[in-house]
């Protein structure tokens, strides 16, 4: 296992590895990795030569109202865990390698769908710092593929943007989402919530099958609304006390735009304060 923290470390040991051959593949993450991660991590190392994650907590994707600096870290943690998932390599860069002087100045901006609604109207500039990050990535990584988890539904739709606006040779691989045996889908953030919360944050993903159930049972009626389902999942999530909505919706998978009917591929969507702690989930539906 190789652990570095430069981006001309990174570049050289990875075009090293494709002058031998080898397939990249890259997992970017920002730490504190649990099995969600090491799922990205062991399907890349099962497609790939050699892996490479990447260890960053990108201060550009957060709003000073956000949870940065509470952020979990455990780099020790985290590359025994990529070692052990298969990965050769883990970039873990200090701020100042990323971003000299603690920030950019050239950014990535999402204009429009997939990167506007959802967690845009919650986190406004929130995709402008991964896509800005991403490229970066890519951009030291070179030629890869790259893992991303359908966890972040909005996310994987933006950077499927971000390399086909921006050509970079990269192929996305998206990978689906690892939960709790009851449902809870794994986030570094659940560590933080209370025990009562932990058991009221269970609603989203109840909330998504109660959304799922009326699509399938809808499917043949063409009166049957987007609107309905979502309705459907705001009153589940509505029904528990802990829980307070932010959105749950019945979405484009690709533009992540509410739908007009319920036809091809159904994304739904749902966003939760539980405390202090905001948990999404989404869950792929076909009409
Ligand atoms: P992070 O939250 O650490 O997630 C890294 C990757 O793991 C993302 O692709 C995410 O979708 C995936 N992931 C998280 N929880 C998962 C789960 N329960 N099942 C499957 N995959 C899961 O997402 C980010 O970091 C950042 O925004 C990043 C892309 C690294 C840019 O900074």
């Amino acid at each position: 296992m190789r652990v570095l923290d430069r981006g001309d470390q990174l570049r050289k040991e990875l075009d090293a590895a494709r002058a031998g051959g080898a397939t990249v593949g890259l997992v970017p993450t920002m730490g504190a990795l649990h099995e969600g991660h090491a799922s990205l991590i062991r399907r890349s190392a099962a497609e790939c030569d050699v892996t490479a994650v990447t260890v960053f907590v990108n201060p550009l994707q957060f709003s000073p109202a956000e949870d940065l600096d509470e952020y979990p870290a455990d780099l020790a943690g985290d590359v025994e865990l990529a070692s052990a998932c298969g990965a050769g390599v883990v970039f873990a860069p200090p701020v100042e390698e990323m971003y000299p002087g603690g920030t950019s100045v050239v950014t990535v901006h999402v204009a429009g769908p997939p990167g506007a609604g959802l967690e845009a109207v919650t986190r406004p500039g929130h995709f402008d710092g991964v896509t800005t990050v991403v490229a970066k990535l890519f951009n030291l990584a070179g030629p890869c593929r790259a893992y991303f988890g359908e966890k972040d539904a909005q996310q994987l739709a933006v950077v499927r943007r971000l390399v086909a606006d921006l050509s970079f040779p990269v192929e996305v691989v998206s990978c689906p989402t690892v939960r709790e045996p009851d449902g809870l889908a794994l986030s570094s953030r659940n560590a933080r919530l209370s025990p009562a919360e932990r058991a009221a944050a269970t609603v989203l993903h109840r909330a998504l099958l109660t959304g799922s159930t009326a699509v399938t049972a809808g499917r043949c009626d063409p009166s049957y609304e987007p609107a309905h389902v979502a309705a459907l999942m705001a009153a589940a999530v509505a029904a528990e006390p802990l829980a307070t909505l932010d959105y749950a919706e019945a979405v484009d998978a690709a533009t992540m735009e509410p739908l007009t009917a319920l036809t091809g591929d159904v994304r739904l969507v749902v966003a939760a304060r539980l405390g202090k702690v905001r948990l999404i989930d989404n869950l792929s539906v076909k009409a």
